[in-house]
This record gives C-alpha cells, sequence and structure tokens, in this order.
C-alpha cells in the first residue's frame, strides 16, 4: 500500500482538529493509502514544535515555502486564514501536491478563480474546499433524501448559522475582524458554510441574491496571541476597528427556482453554533441543526393524514452515511467526526472516487459571498451571482 505524507500548515482551531482527523481516520475506517503525519508548520517555532509533538506531528517547521517544495510531502492541508489560501494553494499545486484548503476558499474571487484554474490544469491532483458540514452524517442523510426525490421538487431553502462568541463588546479583535486577513466577516466566516450546504443538498446554484450587513461593533480591544473562537480582552486596553461585518442576511434566487432565505451572525446571543437548514419542496420536507447534529427531521407528504408531521431520524443507523465505520446505533457523533469524514473523502478521492467541494464548487461559493456584499452596499438592490456555470 503507497504512504501519502501530509505536511499541515497552521496549529490554531483547524490546525487541532485535521490533525486529530489524520490520527484517527486511518484508524476507523479502511483508507487506500496508509498516512503519514509527516509535517506541521506555524509561525512561532516554540508553540509549533509543542504542538506538533502533542497532536501526533513527527517534524515542526515555521517555513511552509520549504515544505511545500520538499519530495517526500504528497499533500498540503492549509489551515491558516483566508489572506494565505492563495499563495499556499498555488505554490503547493506547482510542486504536485494534493490540497485540501480551508473555507472560505480565498479572500475575493479574483485569488478564487487563480486557484481553480491551477486546480483544473493538473486533474491528477486532488484540491478539495473544507466546508466540512457536508459530511455530518444527518445532513448526508439530507442529501440523499433529496437526491431520491423524497421531498419532491425544492421551493424552500431557510439557512441560518449563528454564533454569539462577539456579542460581548470587549470580545478581542482577531483577524476574523480584520477585512484584509478575513476577507469578510459572519459572511464568510459561517455564512458561506451555509451556501455551500444549500448548494449541495438542493443540487442548484444560487444565481442572485438581496442583501444586508451589520457591524454592530465598530472597534475592539486587542489581545496578543488570540487563536481560535471567543475570549475576552482588557477593556482599558488600545481598540482597533473592525473591518467585517458582524452579521447578515439575505434572500436568494436559484437556478432551479427555488427561493432561499439566509442569515447569519456572530453576535446572536444564546445561540453558540446553531448552523441550520430547511428545505422544502413539494412533497415533503428535511430540517436540520447542528447543535442536534445527529438528528434530521423528515416530512413526507404523502402519509395519509392522521400519520402526517414531521419524523425524527436520528442518523447513527450503520447504513446512514459515514456510520458503518462507528458505534453501536443511538451512540452519537460531534464535531471532529466532520473532519475525520473529510480526510476519509480526500484520500478517496486521491484514489479515485472523486468527491466535493472541489475548487469550482467552492468558487461558486465565493462569487455568491461577493453578490451578497455587492449587494448590501447598493441598499439590498438584486446583484446577480457572476460567472453562473450553469
Ligand atoms: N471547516 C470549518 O468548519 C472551519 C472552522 C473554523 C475555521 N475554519 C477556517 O480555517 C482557517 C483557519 O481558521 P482557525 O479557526 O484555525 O484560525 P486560528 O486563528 O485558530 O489559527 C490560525 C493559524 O494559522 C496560523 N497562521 C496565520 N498566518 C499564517 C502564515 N502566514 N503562515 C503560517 N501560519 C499562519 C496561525 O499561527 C494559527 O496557527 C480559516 O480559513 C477559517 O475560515 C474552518
Amino acid at each position: 500500500m503507497k504512504t501519502l505524507r501530509i505536511a499541515l500548515i497552521g496549529t490554531g482551531f483547524m490546525g487541532r482538529a485535521h490533525s486529530h482527523a489524520w490520527q484517527t481516520a486511518p484508524r476507523f475506517f479502511d483508507l487506500p493509502y496508509r498516512v503519514e503525519m509527516a509535517v506541521m508548520v506555524g509561525r512561532d517555532p516554540r508553540r509549533t514544535a509543542a504542538e506538533a509533538a502533542r497532536l501526533g506531528w513527527a517534524e515542526a517547521s515555521t517555513d511552509w515555502r520549504e515544505v511545500v517544495q520538499r519530495d517526500d510531502i504528497d499533500v498540503i492541508d492549509i489551515c491558516t486564514p483566508g489572506d494565505t489560501h492563495a499563495e499556499i494553494t498555488l505554490a503547493a499545486l506547482a510542486a504536485g501536491k494534493h490540497v485540501l484548503c480551508e473555507k472560505p476558499l480565498a479572500n475575493t474571487v479574483e485569488d478564487a478563480e487563480r486557484m481553480a484554474a491551477a486546480a483544473a490544469a493538473v486533474p491528477g491532483q486532488v484540491a478539495l474546499c473544507g466546508f466540512s458540514y457536508r459530511r455530518t452524517p444527518a445532513l448526508a442523510l439530507a442529501r440523499r433524501l433529496i437526491q431520491e426525490g423524497r421531498i419532491g421538487q425544492v421551493r424552500h431553502v431557510r439557512a441560518q448559522y449563528l454564533q454569539d462568541w462577539l456579542s460581548d463588546a470587549d470580545a478581542p479583535f482577531t483577524w476574523r475582524l480584520d477585512r484584509e486577513l478575513a476577507g469578510s466577516g459572519a459572511l464568510g466566516d459561517i455564512g458561506a458554510h451555509s451556501i455551500d450546504t444549500a448548494q449541495w443538498l438542493t443540487g442548484s446554484q444560487i444565481v442572485g441574491v438581496s442583501a444586508v450587513l451589520r457591524t454592530f461593533v465598530e472597534e475592539r480591544p486587542e489581545r496578543e496571541g488570540v487563536v481560535g473562537l471567543g475570549g475576552t480582552a482588557d477593556p482599558d486596553a488600545p481598540r482597533r476597528r473592525v473591518t467585517v461585518d458582524d452579521a447578515g442576511a439575505f434572500t436568494a434566487r436559484f437556478a432551479d427556482d427555488a427561493m432561499g432565505v439566509f442569515e447569519f451572525s456572530r453576535v446572536a446571543t444564546g445561540r453558540r453554533n446553531a448552523n441550520r437548514i430547511e428545505i422544502n419542496g413539494d412533497r415533503g420536507a428535511v430540517a436540520f441543526d447542528f447543535e442536534r447534529m445527529n438528528e434530521l427531521e423528515f416530512y413526507d407528504a404523502s402519509e395519509e393524514g392522521h400519520r402526517q408531521g414531521f419524523q425524527r431520524v436520528q442518523a447513527t443507523e450503520a447504513e446512514h452515511p459515514y456510520m458503518e465505520a462507528w458505534w453501536p446505533v443511538g451512540h452519537g457523533l460531534g464535531y471532529e467526526h466532520t473532519f475525520i469524514h473529510e480526510i476519509v473523502d480526500f484520500v478517496g478521492a486521491i484514489a479515485g472516487a472523486p468527491t466535493g467541494p472541489d475548487f469550482s464548487d467552492a468558487l461558486h461559493v465565493q462569487r455568491v459571498l461577493a453578490a451578497v456584499e455587492e449587494s448590501a452596499r447598493a441598499d439590498s438592490r438584486f446583484a446577480a451571482v457572476k460567472g453562473m456555470t450553469s
């Protein structure tokens, strides 16, 4: 069996989630390759060495450019902020590597276009974008039901992604609040997940939007060494200007005539990670909330009247997506499993079993993000998504 040698860049939230996934995937799934966790790359030598040792990487490095050129590396896994995605991806693809790049694909449509073009030019190399919620078994089950026609023609898509880690005005400034580093705020951070999920579930692309974006807290105190989400800062610390949105909403038209309503916020008090989606077709509906990630609600309009109503399916049966590898029925999964499944599918794609979202899917999400910003700037005037592929 051939061995894939992995280099992962970024030691923060996603660096840890992906490290855990690379460790666990080969232990619970039969992968077509042996996987070797070769190098973890960070910026601070001490922190990177400590994290690499703790998370199971053979080596630590602070020079991603050197690592990307190494002949003994097959895969580059990019877990850094959006401003770095294009440069690292383009170097990795040019060096012949397979690439798993965190979402959103880039900070601008132009960068995403360059990345998609570079990936298309090397069809033998896999380039996947990390919209990890696709790998939630209950959502993958929803997709299966929709593809089987169980809800009929889709009419409504209703998606919300609500968090509250920025509701405190003294929550510290992080790269996620800096447009130069993050591209956008709640829109690209979490709204992008909803856009990807909606297009993937329905099999239909968003063709235009009408949007609002809001920044409620315009300056936040600085704090050194913030990684991941949350935390508080000294309220007397110097403040930095927030250059992205805290929240937003948009209506969407889909290519197949469905209509969508999307809302995303990082200041939705009380909602920690409520990634929800409900889709109504002419024969039924599905509804999902990540805060109850093992459950899918399914409504079948063809049931006899006295039996009609949403049924709650626990997506933990062996025949549900990904579940055969896990626990006895009813013993649920957690957030980390979505990343394990992502690695399983990514390695499977390297062995010739295609999976999404590829860079052209992720480019379309990027174009929807740009249309949302364009519409919000123009007082919610309808903005067509540019470069539609269907
Ligand atoms: N799939 C998901 O559900 C999900 C969840 C969270 C974040 N993300 C995405 O993952 C990426 C990283 O987010 P995070 O939450 O891990 O951030 P984080 O702040 O926790 O960690 C970012 C890491 O990148 C490193 N880094 C930053 N610039 C770098 C550079 N120029 N060179 C090398 N390393 C650099 C930092 O040192 C840090 O280790 C982002 O694109 C984000 O949108 C995806």
